[in-house]
């Protein structure tokens, strides 16, 4: 991490002082650099709709698990299926598997709890239950964000819980490591079913990627993880920054459409540069134009607003209408906290990217029918050129406000989406997901 702060609490005396002081002490998060996806063992608990399927699954990813706690051992990970919880009285199971083995974690362990689309559920006491696995998990995130540990809740239905092998694998390695306190939701569409790629390290091999605002920050990150996992590019970015997008798109064998995606032509300039078709559209670009709204003018209302969400929607609206995105496809907006916290200065930007919510969730039940997604991820403090912009003040909270006490990198990010566009995540539609270390902060 890049503050004041952090670099200052590095030396011994200042760690003796934030150790008795009580003051915030950012864990060094572990990325994902390659090999297996978990170095450690994963113990598996609970008894649900997947318990059954989990070792295998979890052996096809290549995650060593066992169901037998052992004295002395610690673990990378702990997967609880709570599905079958039926009664507020039955919650006492999560107490019974997790109190033993909470001091046997290893340093940035992953915590999976998986429960029942509380939707799903069919007496009130299992609605109880299941909903109340949000406030569980929740809350121990909280308690675990202290040596870059991790919680986050899956919900499966009876069809989607065959489908849950690429979200597990994502949520219990380290590409995960920013996501936290998070609910992810399998199955709330008519796609139930999850492809395996060919090859598991290249998962997105063969498929192509549209990205927005490619040309740096987050867009460029994303550019470079689904490249890794295999897909072909296609940045876009203003002419500004069309130096900076090429030479991206030289090193990663990509290709670039140079347009601002406000243009009125711009639907068929991305068009023509997608040529016959695209797998993933990932609506990246972004800009802020903060300022309170009793001094908001109306020119960065409309601009703020519709590069986020309005270009995004006549973009996609095009690209269906054409037939341009193949079926296997994904359409992922970029929201922010802002959208879901709101943010003092940002009334344009918190509409926008809550807007960039209620387009995903529109398009979800739509696209589903020609068998793609539509998802958004919402990132949170995230260290990028957007948040050099913020007072220093904000930017400090923003980074340690957070289970993690950190801001995120932008490759967390551009993990995420590589995940929602993996073969095996075709159930997640219509979600949107965190990435922001449990933090609340507007961008
Ligand atoms: N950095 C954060 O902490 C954070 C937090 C929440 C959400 N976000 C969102 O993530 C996305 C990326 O943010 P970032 O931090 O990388 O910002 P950034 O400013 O570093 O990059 C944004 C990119 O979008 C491009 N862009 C802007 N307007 C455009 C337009 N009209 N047409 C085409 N391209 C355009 C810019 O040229 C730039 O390359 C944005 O949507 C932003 O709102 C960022």
């Amino acid at each position: 991490m890049s503050d004041r702060y952090t670099a200052m609490i590095q030396n011994p005396i200042a760690q003796f002082l934030v150790k008795n002081l009580g003051l915030p002490n950012p864990p060094e998060l572990e990325r994902y650099e390659g090999g297996p996806l978990v170095k450690g063992t994963v113990l598996l608990g609970g008894d649900g709709l997947v318990s059954a399927d989990l070792p295998n699954v979890s052996k096809d990813l290549g995650i060593e698990t066992t169901t037998v706690r052992a004295e002395g051992r610690r673990y990378k990970g702990l997967v609880f299926d709570a599905s079958g919880l039926d009664s507020a009285a039955t919650t006492v199971e999560l107490q019974k598997f997790f109190t033993p083995v909470l001091r046997s974690l290893a340093p940035c362990a992953r915590i999976v709890v998986i429960g029942l689309l509380p939707e799903r559920t069919e007496t009130v006491g299992a609605r109880i239950a299941q909903r109340g696995l949000e406030g569980f998990v929740r809350s121990i995130a909280k308690e675990i964000g202290g040596n870059g540990s991790t919680a986050n809740l899956v919900y499966v239905t009876p069809e989607s819980a065959g489908a849950i092998s690429s979200t597990l694998g994502f949520l219990l390695s380290p590409k995960a490591a920013f996501v936290d306190g998070q609910v992810v939701r399998l199955g709330t569409t008519s796609l139930v079913e999850a492809e395996q790629p060919a090859d598991p390290a290249r998962p997105l091999a063969g498929k192509t990627a549209l990205v927005t605002g490619a040309g740096r920050g987050l867009g460029a990150a994303m550019a470079r993880i689904l490249h890794r996992d295999g897909a072909t590019i296609v940045g876009l970015d203003v002419p500004p920054l069309q130096g900076d997008l090429e030479a991206l798109m030289n090193e990663l064998g990509g290709s670039s459409i140079t347009c601002d995606i406000t243009a009125e032509d711009a639907p068929e300039t991305i068009a023509a540069g997608l040529g016959d078709g695209v797998d993933f559209v990932v609506h990246n670009a972004g800009i802020t134009r903060d300022k309170r709204l009793k001094n908001m003018k109306s020119e960065n209302w409309e601009k703020v607003v519709d590069i986020s969400v309005g270009a995004p929607q006549r973009i996609t609206e095009h690209l269906l209408e054409h037939k341009l995105v193949r079926p296997g496809g994904r359409i992922i907006g970029i929201s922010s906290i802002a959208g879901i916290a709101g943010n003092n200065g940002q009334t344009n930007y918190g509409t926008a990217k809550a807007g960039v919510i209620g387009f995903v969730q529109a398009l979800a039940p739509q696209v589903a029918d020609v068998q793609v997604t539509a998802n958004a991820i919402a990132p949170g403090f995230i260290e990028t050129d957007m948040v050099k912009t913020m007072p220093l003040g904000i930017r400090t909270a923003g980074r340690l406000l957070s289970s993690l006490s950190q801001g995120g990198q932008p490759v967390d990010v551009a993990e995420a989406v590589a995940w929602l566009c993996h073969p095996g995540s075709q159930a997640i539609s219509g979600n949107v997901v965190r990435v922001c270390g449990q933090g609340f902060l507007g961008a």
